[in-house]
């Protein structure tokens, strides 16, 4: 294995923690119908593994989303590079995240689905790093709360690549 990444969570804890999850959304949203979106690209392999253990009627969109502007500091505004294909207008929605950490992405786009009216809105998120939040958000299904540290795979990525590590991995740069 490349030797910047060491694991940090491995598979079957992941697995495991994927099996959790769903049993709480599959007991919260028993008879209900649930409408997931993921953002793209780091929640891919949270959102799909966690939807394969649902229960109920669900349907899958993706929204791409931004919270840098023409520089690359955080900004505290998003930019909708991919809006979602279907309306969530009296839906129960949960959106599904790959990591929380300055908090500005989901402060943002929370507000704005909100005004398209669903039944509900919720978050799932696979890691949160409180110690880097600027904007507060509530997480209602959260994975793992991890220090600050800068990690990838199981859909997070170091300039685009390690999206595909199987686990969650500390990504450090060569000594
Ligand atoms: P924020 O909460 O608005 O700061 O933005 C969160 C986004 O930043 C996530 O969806 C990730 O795409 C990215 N991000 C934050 N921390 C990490 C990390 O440790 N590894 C990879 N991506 C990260
Ligand atoms: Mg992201």
């Amino acid at each position: 294995m490349d030797d910047r990444i060491s694991v940090l969570i491995p598979e079957e804890e992941i697995n495991a923690k994927l099996d959790e999850l769903a049993a709480r959304l599959n007991e919260d949203y028993k008879g209900k119908h649930l409408h997931v979106i993921g953002i793209l690209k780091g929640s891919v392999y949270f959102v799909c593994e966690l939807t394969k253990r649902l229960t109920m009627p669900v349907i899958l969109d993706f929204m791409t989303v931004s919270s840098y502007g023409d520089g690359m500091k955080t900004s505290g505004y998003i930019t909708v590079k991919k809006d979602t294909d279907i309306p969530i207008e009296g839906k129960h929605v949960l959106i599904v995240e790959d990591i929380i950490d300055s908090g500005v992405t989901m402060s943002r786009l929370l507000p704005l689905l909100k005004e398209r009216n669903p039944k509900s809105i919720r978050l799932a998120s696979l890691l949160s790093k409180p110690s880097r939040r600027m904007a507060e958000v509530d997480i209602d299904y959260l994975g793992y709360t991890i220090e600050d540290k800068f990690v990838v795979g199981f859909g997070l990525d170091y300039a685009q690549e390690y999206r595909n590590l199987p686990f969650i991995g500390v990504y450090e740069e060569a000594k």
